[in-house]
């Protein structure tokens, strides 16, 4: 069973469970747009079998305990305009973020992270939630900065963004930890 709820409310935004017909809708928003994809791991979509394949991921991911993608909206309308994604590592979790670009700006991702991480903190096992963004993605790290993460290091050649280069490039870690422990 997953260990946290499948919808989470924030005061403007929705996240849940990703469901089969969020994949042309994902595609349409941004699956397919070069900008988003630009400092993601993934190129950009050009069919959207392929997002439907990565939405039946995510749906398999559900059936465990180790990753919970969650697809956002808004609270009003539930269409999807990005997802965060909850990678559990023992008493860690990584999280990954995407929002489509006609979102960007209105400090929506920043208020998803700090509902997702207030729910990973109440649970008893988790101490540290971390992400990795690279150098020179200004928005990730102001998202990361504005949610209360702190940058702890610099991390050479570790992620390949291929839509940049095949050689692996430098990332910044960023983390936030229980203030209770
Ligand atoms: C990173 C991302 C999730 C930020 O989400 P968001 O909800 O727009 O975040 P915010 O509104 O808090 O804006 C964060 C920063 O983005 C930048 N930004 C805001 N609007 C922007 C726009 N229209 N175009 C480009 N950058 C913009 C600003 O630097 C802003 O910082 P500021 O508030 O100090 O000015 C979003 O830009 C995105 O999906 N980017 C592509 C995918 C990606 O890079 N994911 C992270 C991989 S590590």
């Amino acid at each position: 069973m997953p260990v946290l709820p499948e919808t989470l409310n924030t005061h403007r935004l929705r996240l849940r469970k990703p469901k089969a017909s969020d994949a042309s809708r994902i595609f349409a928003a941004y699956g397919q747009d070069p900008d988003v994809a630009h400092y993601m791991i993934w190129r950009p979509h050009t069919e959207v079998s392929q997002t439907q394949e990565f939405i039946c991921d995510c749906l398999r991911s559900w059936e465990g305990e180790d990753r919970l993608p969650y697809v956002i909206t808004r609270q009003d309308r539930d269409e999807p305009i990005g997802m965060l994604d909850a990678r559990f590592q023992g008493h860690m979790v990584d999280i990954g973020y995407v929002l489509a670009k006609r979102e960007w700006g209105h400090g929506f991702m920043p208020e998803a992270i700090e509902a997702l991480v207030s729910q990973l903190f109440s649970l008893p096992g988790i101490y540290r939630v971390q992400a990795t963004c690279d150098v020179d993605n200004k928005a990730s790290r102001r998202t990361l900065e504005k949610s209360g993460f702190d940058r702890e290091g610099r991390f050479e050649q570790y992620t390949i963004h291929p839509n940049i280069s095949s050689i692996p490039r430098a990332c910044y870690m960023y983390a936030k930890c229980r203030s209770d422990a």
